[in-house]
């Protein structure tokens, strides 16, 4: 913010934009939030990571950096929950994030990027109820990411894998696909006893 009011006060938000996506987020399951905002933290990293390399203004190169660190220690402080929700839940907390990992990890199959910015939260506010949808430029991000930074199927490939290693270091098991940890879910699931519901497409 105060690079752009000295630089570029034009594209500074607004009082009234900010306030747009200030709004109340319906409650939702807490071990599945905790485990999406993980991998939103992820992709957050690997973004500002690529918006580095890509840029060659020195000090926008410097802020992109800082800010990619930034998001790898937010991302740590939520695995550090992670590990103590093992410790109390057990099994639970490995469908949970198992489950949100599957989902997190297969984004090249979906539309918008997968983060947590594009989810639908509040109910009574459908269909403008993600924050994108609420910026004066609802296709900023897209046309940054693909047309912009070039955030690209190697990028893509980087987060899947920061993804599974780091569910591989919780779980104490290796996950080289999405697959993998897919069937890890059904075995959690199975032990758990619950119905098993397919996520997505990974079977
Ligand atoms: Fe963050």
């Amino acid at each position: 913010m105060e690079y752009l009011r000295r630089f570029r006060p034009d594209l500074l938000p607004t009082e009234e934009e900010l306030h747009a996506v200030r709004f109340e987020f319906d409650p939702a399951p807490p071990l599945e939030t905790l485990m999406l905002h993980f991998c939103g933290e992820i992709r957050l990293n690997h973004w500002y990571r690529c918006a580095s390399d890509w840029h060659t203004e020195p000090v926008i190169k410097q802020i992109y950096k800082i800010i990619s660190h930034d998001e790898a220690r937010h991302g740590g402080a939520y695995l550090r929950y992670m590990k103590k929700a093992l410790v109390e839940v057990g099994d639970g907390a490995r469908a949970a994030f198992s489950k949100i990992g599957v989902l997190m990890a297969s984004a090249r199959r979906t539309q918008k990027p997968l983060h947590p910015t594009n989810l639908h939260v509040n109910k009574d506010l459908f269909p403008n109820d993600t924050v994108q949808s609420r910026l004066p430029d609802p296709d900023w991000l897209e046309n940054w990411l693909d047309g912009q930074i070039r955030f690209d199927a190697d990028w893509e490939k980087k987060v899947v894998d920061r993804i599974l290693h780091n569910m591989s270091l919780l779980f104490e098991r290796t996950f080289e696909s999405v697959q993998d940890l897919n069937r890890y879910r059904k075995e959690v699931m199975a032990r758990l006893g619950t119905n098993d519901t397919p996520v997505g497409n990974a079977a």
